[in-house]
């Protein structure tokens, strides 16, 4: 009889969740890797959130996504917190150890940073200032990662600018907060532009920004996925800017999830990156 593979089993705890993207990049991974396994959503209410993950070992889960609303508290509920996660103070990913014991990991930074090296390969932390508009949980783990690669000089910018001056305070140099009124100074020899506001978002208006002063081979972020080519986007290419979507950060985040659950690192071909595309 032929020896039958192990089941495996991961999936995603939000709560809505039905919105992810996840299940559909990991079960394309499941079945390029040839793994019998599924991927599943699984709303949880915030209240049942503790009794939620208690269950992941006994039902046989390597592990699972964290997602909106529970990001944060997920990170007093486990074992064990990588100092990425505990830096970024959010975990998006949970893996169950042999002993069924919880580690929390966040590989939101990774992604930014893949997503970046993906769309401009030349692309280096170090190479100059970086200007990040928003103050987040996004914009957390966009500072800590880029921080954690070398960049010397981060400007931070937020509508509310206690936000940004706590998340300044937090983080020590390089980060250096500037009022949203400066963010047209603030882009003057920057060598990255990031949005992690929701402004550009389908259903909100877009940013309020003229790249005028961005000089012309900077690149351009955005975390927003929905459109794919936000406003933003748009204007830095019309005027010749590389730019990195956020689509790019999304599937790049998912990377390391898999890898830790299931032993190997998958990637991201044009046919993932078109099958997510349609349901955008
Ligand atoms: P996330 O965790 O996804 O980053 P968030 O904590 O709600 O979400 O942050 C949203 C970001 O978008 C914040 O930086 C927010 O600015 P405030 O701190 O001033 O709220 C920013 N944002 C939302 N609407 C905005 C607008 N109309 N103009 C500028 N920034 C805006």
């Amino acid at each position: 009889m032929a020896e039958e593979k192990k089941f495996v089993l991961a999936g995603v705890m939000g709560w809505p969740v039905s919105h992810s993207r996840s299940p559909l990049l990991h079960n394309h991974w499941i079945r390029e890797h040839g793994l019998n396994g599924v991927y599943v959503p699984l709303p949880v209410d915030p209240a049942r959130l503790a009794d939620a993950l208690s269950g992941l070992a006994a039902l046989g889960f390597a592990g699972c996504n964290i997602t909106i609303p529970h990001k944060v508290a997920a990170m007093a509920l486990v074992d064990r917190v990588d100092a990425a996660a505990r830096r970024i103070g959010a975990v998006n990913t949970i893996v169950v150890g042999a002993d069924g014991s919880l580690s929390g990991l966040n590989t939101d930074g990774f992604g930014f940073i893949q997503s970046l090296r993906d769309a401009h390969p030349a692309w280096r932390a170090d190479a100059g200032p970086v200007t990040v508009l928003g103050a987040g949980g996004a914009a957390r783990a966009v500072i800590v990662s880029l921080a954690e690669h070398g960049a010397r000089e981060i400007r931070l910018l937020n509508r509310t600018p206690a936000r940004a001056a706590e998340l300044a305070a937090e983080f020590g140099a390089p980060v250096t907060a500037i009022a949203w009124e400066h963010r047209h100074d603030a882009l003057e020899d920057a060598t990255l532009l990031v949005n992690t506001t929701s402004q550009g978002m389908v259903g909100q208006a877009p940013l309020e920004l003229s790249l005028q002063r961005l000089p012309p081979h900077s690149l351009v972020s955005d975390i927003v996925y929905v459109p794919l080519e936000t406003p933003l986007l748009a204007a830095a290419r019309r005027r010749g800017n590389p730019v990195a979507d956020g689509l790019g950060m999304l599937l790049n985040q998912a990377r390391p999830a898999f890898e830790a659950w299931f032993g190997v690192m998958p990637a991201i071909t044009p046919a993932l990156r078109r099958a997510v595309e349609a349901t955008l």
